[in-house]
């Protein structure tokens, strides 16, 4: 990547975007539609499936323009190869990016110290097929013969939200004669209530961490240990009911799994970024090996999109830029995530790990102080339930909140009724949010004086609408992909590294201070700021 000799702000590119902003910013979406009867039209991109409608959006065509000559200034085109080429741009952990060539076609080389890395993801596939063919089948029987009907999965972060998402996004496609599980948190319920009503000899547990040291993880996994056994007794019977997704081998077989049932990848996979690798095992054995093949191949269109498309018509490129101008320009802090598709319901929280783990970041890449905002705060739900609950506040609050709404033209549950006034809701709401009501227009109703200023919507609240066919697993993989690039196209422009997360160091090592000073029998001495001294001291108390 080009060495940036002049902050960020200073650039020709920036203060260009700046001085446009303070000639535009203010500008109304009724007026630029008023303007221009094409625009709906003209300001979308229409691209493997997915129509991108940028048209609600306070731009002109002159903001696309500048935003892209800023992506292009950034050299996020280069930024990209390199990630792509397997150079080790995550410079805090000397690694290299690339969850791409997780979905490389079998045949291209992509070398990583020398080394083409893409017949091992193969090979992995490959082991994974096999076993997940197995495990649908009934012919992987657990440790008293009995075929396998639940399958647990533990992990936490991109070894849990990635797997629960995608289970969820296309349980239309999954194998309806197996239940599938999710544990993630230390709290203990978490475990209990997913576990309660199985039985052991049937269940199967992915153990899912990259790692294999991950706190909440291991600790779950131990409980689900016991939990088996309790029932099957033989500590052999683990080999049939304990599989693992992890980079680390020895951890694995200390905690007791046969290294044969293990699924590896690699470093260069990040866990947020890990969705398409092993760790998609609970996906596979879902959807089975085709469909997660079809997910991986929507995934590389849009890799293949995003390194070639040019940017004024590269939907992450946009993605990222569109998201870049509020949260730089008008001061916005937040973006909604709108799923208008229930089976999307876990996508925001999928999302909140891609996006604010990667790009939350207040230094750059070279360590110095950032005096410019960073990556925003992703939050959503699914459409209408978010309509009933907050979409007041964006509607009439005091906050700019762009909103990415997202809706498939096909229900594959073929209830019409149900969609077509799903549909109607999320163009709806894009469109009450964009042009509100006017003052006038609540006048001309005979609305009361006092009531017009309550029932005003002042309009101009920005939205993209992603309108695809229908929610396969190959649209999955596209959409997943357009997010995963589009934060890399802001990183590269705000000069942070995105495949870090030093962020959640601190409070690991915190915890395991404070872990020994709960539970020790004798009144430890506390050495803690006189808050957490004195929560620590109540909750020995209680507990
Ligand atoms: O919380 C930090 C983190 O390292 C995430 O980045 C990661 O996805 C998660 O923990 C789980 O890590 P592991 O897969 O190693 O258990």
């Amino acid at each position: 990547m080009a060495k940036n000799t002049k902050p960020l702000t200073s650039t020709e590119e920036w203060r260009t975007l700046e001085a446009h902003y303070r000639k535009i910013g203010g500008a109304h979406l009724r007026k630029l539609f008023a303007e221009d009867a094409k625009r709906g039209e003209r300001m979308a991109v229409s691209a493997l499936g997915i129509y991108f409608d940028y048209s609600k959006h306070r731009v002109t065509d002159e903001t696309i323009r500048l935003l892209v000559k800023l992506a292009e200034a950034a050299g996020v085109r280069a930024a990209a190869e390199a990630m792509f080429r397997g150079e080790k741009i995550n410079i805090t952990e000397g690694r290299a990016v690339l969850h791409t060539a997780l979905r490389a076609p079998k045949g291209s080389s992509i070398l990583v110290d020398g080394e083409n890395v893409v017949p091992r993801v193969h090979a992995v596939l490959d082991r994974m097929s096999d076993f997940a063919r197995k495990v649908r089948d009934g012919s992987w029987v657990g440790h008293t013969g009995k075929p396998i009907r639940n399958i647990v999965n533990i992990g936490i972060g991109g070894s849990d939200l990635g797997p629960v998402m995608a289970y969820e996004a296309l349980r239309h496609y999954s194998h309806r004669g197996l239940n599938f599980r999710f544990v993630s948190n230390i709290d203990g319920a978490d475990f209990a209530e997913a576990v309660q009503d199985l039985n052991p000899k049937e269940t199967l547990f992915i153990v899912a961490s990259k790692t294999f040291t991950t706190l909440e993880t291991m600790t779950n996994a131990r409980t689900a240990r016991d939990w088996a056994l309790k029932v099957l007794k033989d500590p052999a019977a683990v080999a049939k009911h304990f599989v693992a997704v992890s980079t680390n081998a020895g951890e694995v077989s200390r905690f007791g799994i046969d290294t044969a049932n293990m699924f590896g990848f690699w470093d260069w996979v990040g866990g947020r970024y890990s969705m398409f690798s092993a760790i998609g095992l609970s996906t596979m054995i879902a959807i089975g090996p085709d469909n997660f093949q079809a997910m991986l191949a929507g995934a590389r269109e849009m890799d293949e999109h995003f390194l070639k498309a040019p940017f004024e018509r590269n939907l992450p490129v946009l993605m990222g830029l569109l998201g870049l101008w509020y949260n730089n320009f008008f001061g916005a802090q937040t973006i909604a995530v709108l799923p208008y598709a229930q089976p999307l319901k876990r996508f925001p929280a999928y999302l909140q790990q891609l996006t604010m783990e990667s790009n939350g970041k207040r230094v750059t890449v070279d360590g110095t102080a950032i005096d410019y905002q960073t990556g925003p705060v992703y939050w959503g739900e699914p459409g209408t339930n978010g309509q009933h609950s907050f979409y007041q506040l964006i509607h009439q609050g005091t906050k700019l909140i762009p909103c990415d709404f997202i809706v498939f033209s096909k229900d594959p549950n073929r209830l019409a009724v149900h969609h077509d006034l799903l549909v109607a809701n999320v163009f709806a709401q894009a469109e009450a949010l964009a042009f509100g009501k006017a003052e006038q227009e609540l006048r001309r109703e005979g609305v009361e004086d006092r009531l017009v200023p309550h029932k005003t919507f002042a309009g101009n609240r920005p939205s993209t609408t992603m309108l695809m066919d229908e929610l396969t697993p190959s649209a999955l993989g596209k959409l997943v992909a357009l997010y995963e690039h589009s934060v890399f196209t802001q990183g590269a422009i705000w000069r942070v590294n995105p495949f870090d997360q030093w962020g959640v160091e601190l409070g690991k090592v915190l915890a395991g201070r404070i872990g020994p000073e709960l539970e020790s029998e004798t009144e430890p001495e506390l050495a803690h700021d006189s808050s957490t001294n004195a929560l620590i001291r109540r909750y020995r108390k209680n507990k």
